[in-house]
């Protein structure tokens, strides 16, 4: 949620910010701006409303000149996307320019305060109050830009991660964080700053990650120097980037979440190797095996995540209590962490998080943390904020995922999901050895199946079109194919614009059976495992209202194919491991029908992939 970049050194700034700014724009892409010291020690601004493409064209003929500057891809929260409200932003008298990401809760207060000083806005965001407010307190107490964006910081209420550059200062980049990602680049006689590292990569591996109300001082010809908001110095460890810049690359796909959909088997084969033995008998989940007292022994397992990872969490719950019997409970983090929950000492907190930046999630870890609870992180970003904040915990290992709508993330959640509730059941013997073996083998069959799975493509890419009419669709399933029926209709509402509803089967005739009509697709996943006699008579009451069903089936169930408009096989596989297959028939379709609609795939309205606003 908006993506901040920075460059200081020897090279020409714009075109490292530019580049940097593409990497980021899945982050916030409704306008983007950038502000440079330019090479006759001016400051200057250039920020456009749209996407990164559209600030390049308007700065096409402008002074792009230093070796210094900042830049930022917004995604809107206080005021609407023009050209105005995108940052940078500059301070009254045009000597300051300051990025930020998060939210300044306060920034009512301190604008109404500034304008009894004097200061007038342009814009209606809380940023340009945060640079008005480090010019007001740097002037009137004759402060270096350092000090006065300590103090400026000391009264922001909210989140924030900043830069800020200075006129006649080409040697000097000075950047805060709290409650939102920057992470600094470290190279040869150069820095580099940014909201992730995927802008970094191209040039050094070489990263420090800030910690909250810290500041860092940039400056040219100098050892990076990092302090508190209270002065305090901190030394941080440099950390090695193990991404490569080939993942952050479509590598010949239309789109990156194409791209992302058919990565899944190779990903998740990597992603279970070294924690399925060579013989596929034994998982092996190092951060549950040292804490495994505290697995055995706890009372009551708790999932806090937001949109897809709440997907995954539901099947962890599933999967948890099936095999590990410990009893669990799913919660959205926005509401965890405001409705004053009972958390006990020996209660175990999951949070699941792709990008590990999400603030809620953030929010409910350092809830269960106060409340004494042991937190175990599941997220794909390595060194983000969540895995630094938790007491232990599991990568999902699958790389960069630039798709705003998430899927090898989904799949990589559940395996891991998986991965735990096994290793738990094993630990407290609640598996016999029979079931446990033939789980562990199967679950290391799941790539190859899903190879098999996504010959389905030319399948759903033809009937795709379809459906492109349908202003309303349903996803049924049951069991571990309920959440699964939540994530399709996620998917594709969030790429396509079409509104999609799921439930769990049984719940249809207590309400949405209403809807069903010729003009309804219902969406139903319906393996041979589980229910299967109860998902054919849910389906045989959607035909009896006319309602186009298109189902998710087991490799050659003739009955199903002949009940359904439409049926897209799958492997057959254990009943807990379906959702690894099923969901990504609901990926592509969902990806069809958006791309038939003509809309932004990868960067669909109103979203962006890291949300780090509440
Ligand atoms: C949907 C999607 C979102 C995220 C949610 C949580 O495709 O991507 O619903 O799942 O914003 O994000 P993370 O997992 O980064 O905490």
């Amino acid at each position: 949620m908006c993506g901040i970049v920075g460059y200081l050194g020897n090279k020409e700034a714009y075109p490292i910010l530019i580049k940097g700014l593409h990497r980021l724009e899945y982050r916030g892409y409704d306008s983007a701006g950038v502000a440079l010291v330019n090479a006759d020690n001016s400051l200057k601004v250039y920020k456009a409303k749209g996407k990164v493409a559209d600030l390049e064209n308007y700065a096409q003929d402008k002074d792009c000149s230093g070796t210094i500057g900042i830049a930022h891809t917004r995604w809107a929260t206080h005021g609407e996307p023009n050209d105005i409200n995108a940052h940078p932003h500059y301070s009254q008298s045009a000597t300051l320019a300051l990025i930020h990401n998060g939210i300044i809760e306060n920034y009512a207060v301190i604008k109404e305060d500034l304008k009894k000083r004097g200061f007038s806005f342009q814009s209606d965001t809380d940023t340009e109050v945060l640079v008005q407010l480090i010019e007001y307190i740097k002037t009137t107490n004759k402060l270096s830009l350092e000090k006065a964006v300590q103090l400026a910081l000391k009264q922001a209420i909210g989140a924030y991660a900043i830069a800020v550059i200075e006129k006649g200062n080409p040697n000097q980049i000075i950047a805060a964080r709290k409650s939102s990602p920057l992470v600094i680049g470290v190279g040869d006689d150069e820095f580099f700053l940014a909201s992730d590292a995927t802008p970094i990569i191209e040039y050094t591996n070489k990263v420090i990650y800030l910690d909250d109300e810290e500041v860092a001082i940039i400056r040219r010809g100098e050892e990076l120097s990092i302090k508190t908001i209270s002065d305090v110095e901190v030394t941080h460890e440099v950390k090695e980037l193990e991404m490569s810049l080939s993942e952050l690359e479509k590598g010949g796909f239309e789109h990156f979440m194409l791209k992302e959909i058919y990565e899944q088997p190779k990903r998740l084969k990597e992603a279970l190797r070294g924690r399925i033995n060579i013989d596929e008998t034994e998982v092996n989940l190092a951060g549950i095996r040292e804490h495994k007292d505290k697995f055995i022994n706890a009372k009551r397992i708790l999932i806090v995540a937001c949109g897809t990872s709440w997907h995954a969490g539901l099947i962890g719950e599933y999967l948890i209590e099936e095999f590990a019997r410990i009893p669990v409970e799913v919660e959205y983090a926005s509401e965890f962490r405001y409705r004053n929950p009972i958390i006990n000492k020996d209660d175990i907190v999951i949070a699941i998080s792709q990008s590990g930046e999400t603030a809620d999630t953030l929010a409910a870890i350092e809830l269960a943390k106060e409340a004494g609870a042991f937190v175990y992180g599941i997220c794909n970003v390595v060194g983000a904020s969540i895995p630094r904040n938790t007491d232990s915990g599991s990568y999902t290992h699958v790389g960069p995922e630039i798709g705003v709508a998430s899927t090898k993330a989904f799949t990589a959640q559940v395996t891991v999901l998986s991965l735990i509730a096994l290793t738990i059941g094993k630990l407290k013997g609640e598996l016999t050895d029979e079931n446990y073996l033939k789980l562990v083998k199967e679950l290391a069959s799941i790539p190859n199946k899903m190879e098999r799975t996504l010959k389905t493509n030319q399948q759903i890419l033809n009937f795709a079109p379809i459906f492109t009419y349908a202003r309303n669709f349903i996803y049924l399933g049951r069991g571990y194919n309920f959440p699964v029926a939540l994530e399709g209709a996620l998917k594709l509402k969030e790429i396509s614009y079409i509104h999609a509803e799921g439930y769990p089967a049984a719940e249809m005739k207590h309400g949405p059976i209403a809807l069903i009509d010729a003009e309804m697709p219902v969406v139903v996943i319906a393996p041979n495992k589980g229910m299967y006699e109860k998902t054919i008579s849910n389906i045989q009451e959607v035909k009896a209202r006319k309602g186009r069903v298109i189902s998710i089936i087991t490799e050659g169930d003739e009955t199903m194919k002949e009940l359904s408009d439409f049926s897209i096989e799958i492997p057959e596989t254990e009943e807990c491991f379906v959702p690894l297959l099923a969901s990504i028939p609901l990926q592509l379709m969902a990806y069809h029908i958006a791309v038939v609609k003509g809309c932004n795939v990868d960067q669909p309205r109103n979203l962006a992939k890291s949300v780090t606003v509440e």
